[in-house]
């Protein structure tokens, strides 16, 4: 029998940059896909061409006077998009939708990091989201010296630029975790931290377990 559950699942994947979350997110859908599941994947800012559109003029370091407003606003055009061409969709046809990074990222990033408060992000995600709330979000916790150097030697790796967003001091890095562990103690229902230290089979133990126990309480 297939497991794909009659209403769906969306589950999304949120940590800071470099803690691993998007090669989590492979490895559960490969996984899922392997007992029998319909996954479909995609990802915040991007996911659909319009999302792809919007995630360029977010990371063009070119962009460097885009306004705080201006970009809160970006992430969340990207996400109503998101929403009408993916999720909802895919959620009606019973299957499992992963996503890598939602609201959470723009209340840790802006809200947090940004400082612009929390209350205009939930004001936002009413609109933008209309009441669609991940089931389950699995945070990828990594300490700040592992993601600033992962991070780091992404780019250097994959020959790639510095994104605007990686042009952060470390204090608004700080403010990001701190945005994540407030938004884990708000909602502890529904967030769940994933240790994120260790080699990626670990990890992806970590995730599968916590994917497991969701399941096997809600479905
Ligand atoms: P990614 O590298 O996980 O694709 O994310 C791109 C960058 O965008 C990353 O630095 C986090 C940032 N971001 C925000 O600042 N706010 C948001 O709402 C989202 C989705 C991403």
């Amino acid at each position: 029998m297939s497991m794909t559950t009659r209403r769906g699942l969306f589950l999304t994947f949120e940590g800071l940059d470099g803690c691993g979350k998007t090669t989590q997110m492979r490895m559960l859908a490969e996984r899922l896909r392997a007992a029998g599941d319909t996954v479909i994947e995609t990802a915040e800012p991007g996911g659909t061409d319009i999302g792809g559109a919007i995630r360029r003029i977010l990371l063009d370091p070119a962009n460097h006077h885009l306004s705080p407003t201006a970009e809160m606003l970006l992430y969340f055009a990207a996400r109503a998009q998101n929403v009408d061409e993916i999720v909802t969709p895919a959620t009606a046809r019973g299957e499992i939708v992963l996503c890598d990074r939602w609201t959470d990222s723009t209340w840790a990033y802006q809200g947090y990091g940004r400082a612009l408060g929390v209350d205009v992000i939930r004001t936002l995600d009413r609109i933008a989201c209309r009441g669609r709330q991940p089931d389950l979000t699995l945070w990828i916790d990594v300490d700040l010296e592992t993601s600033l150097g992962r991070a780091k030697s992404r780019n250097v790796q994959e020959d790639s630029a510095d994104t605007r967003m990686d042009d952060q001091s470390r204090a608004f890095y700080e403010r990001v975790l701190q945005g994540y562990q407030a938004l884990e103690a708000e909602e502890p229902g529904r967030v769940v931290r994933v240790d994120g230290r260790g080699d990626l089979e670990t990890v992806a133990g970590r995730v599968w377990q916590v994917f497991h126990d969701y399941r096997e309480l809600h479905v």
